[in-house]
Order: C-alpha cells, then structure tokens, then sequence
C-alpha cells in the first residue's frame, strides 16, 4: 500500500476523504495532521480525533499544526460546514488525546524516516505544508510526492479568482508551489464534478452506523441533492486520484500563487504552455464521476460492513 500522510482541516469533505483513504486497501496513513481552516483548529483537531476513533483507527496519530496564515488573519467556512466543521454528524467525543508536537515537524520526521515513499496528501490550508517547508527544504526531495485539493485555474469558490484553501494562506501555497517538487493540483475545476447525487445518499443511507452517524448527516448538511447533484466533495477526489490514478486527467503546467492582487489574492495563475519555464504541478483537467463514485461507495460499503 502506498504510505500517505494527511493534513486536513474536518470539514465535510475532509470527513469523507479519511474514511475513503483509511478503506482503501491502497493506502495506508502514517499520521494525520490538522490545521485552521475550514473552522477553527481546536475545531478541526477534535474532529479529527473523533473521526480516528469512529473509524477505530487508534494507532494513527493526529497532530495539531497553524492555527492561521502564516501571515494574514483567520478565515473560516463555517457557513459551508456548520458551526462543528462536520455538518449534521455528532460524533461521539474523543476518548484519546492528539499526539504532542506540531504537525511541521510530524511531516519532516515522517518524510525524513522514509525517503521516496510517502505521499504527503493536503486537503486544507497550506500553512503546515509550507512551514514544513521552511524547517527542513529536503522534505521536497524525501516525498514520494505531494498531492493537493485546491486552486482553481478558472474560478473560485472564495473569491471569483481564488480557492478557499489557497485563499486561507497564499503566501503558504506559494511556499509549496515552489519548494522543488512536482505538486499534483487537483482543484475546483476537477472537485466541482465531484458532487453528490439523490442515488449516492440511497446508497450512504444502507450503509448502518458509517452510514447514518457520519456520511448521510455530512453530505445532507449543505445544499439540496437532486438527481443531478448538490454539494461537491471536494477533499475526496484528492484521495481518490492516489487509489486511482485515471479518474482524474492530469496535465503539467507552471502554478504561481497570487499573493498581492487586490482582486485576485489566491489565485493560482496556471500555465499550460510554459515558454522556457519548467512544470511545477500536474494539474487535474477532469474527472470521471461515474467512476469516482462507484469507487468511493465500494469503499464505504466495505467500511461500514467491518
Ligand atoms: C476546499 O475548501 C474547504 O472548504 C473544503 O474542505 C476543501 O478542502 C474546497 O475549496
Ligand atoms: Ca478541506
């Protein structure tokens, strides 16, 4: 199985990520770490603790990270994912504390103890990710690679311009674009396809207390879901790219981060035809749904049934 670690912010769609990533037989997780963003990072660490336990992955350590950008105030999401970060789903309290030190530092030990075969995976603000970065610049070389949800060369969610997980901390995102490694970039214009159908949730509603204490609540929480769609879970297709490598069209390209614009803070002004400039990401183009959510449902079946 490939080793990932992954750094989130729980969140809806992060939800739904972890519990596609820990029911992949493809994928084992090192370590996940947490950081501000979709809500607060006390916030999103809770969550991510009692996700741990409801999945019944003790063994897996969470580390908190950033509580903010490194360099501008706070944002949150709290308006897309509920005042908890995880929607309608009450999960039990966490019974074990997250593990001690930060999530900078989980992320260097764990590449540096590894080299060539772990797969960071960020599906938050880039915060941690860059402050790895800046702790120890071999992180670059030591990753398998580096996959992330978010940026948007068309539009934004945040702003017209820019994706909410670059928009959170830009001067993070640009920090990670250009630390040396090939970013994989699957953002909006990929993850907007990624949406929940009324057969998806038929189906999440079979699926017993994975089901009904944790996927149906999440996904019903924001939008109406019609025969055609509702809400994008964004997050998952990050993970699902890693299980799957042909859901999701890749194309190389030149990724600057805006930092300074007035309008245009976070955007990810992507190249496709780089002139003397060499690729810093592959760039997700498109998914295939269909697939993607025969893949994910697969998966949750096989949790829910164990
Ligand atoms: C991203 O922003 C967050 O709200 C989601 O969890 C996802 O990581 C999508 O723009
Ligand atoms: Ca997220």
């Amino acid at each position: 199985a490939q080793k990932i670690i992954i750094d989130c912010d729980p969140g809806i769609d992060d939800a739904l990520a972890l519990v596609l990533a820990h029911g992949s037989p493809d994928l084992e997780i090192l370590a996940i770490t947490t950081v501000g963003g979709n809500v607060d990072l006390d916030r999103t660490t809770d969550n991510a603790l009692r996700l741990r336990e409801f999945l019944g992955l003790r063994g897996v350590p969470v580390t908190p990270g950033s509580a903010g950008a490194l360099m501008r105030p706070r944002v949150n999401a709290a308006e897309v994912h509920g005042g908890s970060g995880l929607g309608g789903a009450l999960l039990p309290p966490p019974t074990l504390p997250p593990a001690d030190g930060h999530a900078a530092d989980v992320i260097v030990e764990t590449l540096k103890a590894d080299p060539g075969e772990v797969t960071l995976v960020a599906i938050g603000p880039l915060t941690n990710v860059a402050l790895a970065v800046l702790r120890e610049p071999r992180v670059a070389e030591w990753a398998r690679g580096i996959t992330i949800l978010g940026g948007s060369y068309t539009r934004g969610n945040f702003s017209p311009a820019a994706e909410f997980n670059i928009a959170a901390d830009p001067e993070a995102a640009a920090i990670v674009f250009g630390a040396g490694w090939t970013v994989t970039m699957i953002g909006l214009d990929v993850s907007r396809s990624a949406t929940v159908t009324r057969a998806v949730v038929e189906r999440m509603e079979t699926m017993g207390r994975l089901g009904g204490g944790l996927l149906v609540p999440c996904v019903r929480f924001h939008g109406t879901i019609t025969d055609d769609g509702g809400p994008a879970m964004h997050d998952a297709c990050a993970i699902a790219h890693l299980i799957d490598p042909s859901l999701i069209t890749l194309v190389p390209a030149v990724v600057d981060v805006e930092t300074t614009g007035r309008f245009t803070s976070g955007m990810t002004v992507t190249d496709f035809a780089p002139r003397g400039r060499t690729p810093n990401a592959l760039v997700g183009t498109s998914l295939d749904a269909g697939r993607f959510w025969d893949l994910l449902l697969d998966v949750y079946a096989g949790v829910a049934a164990s």
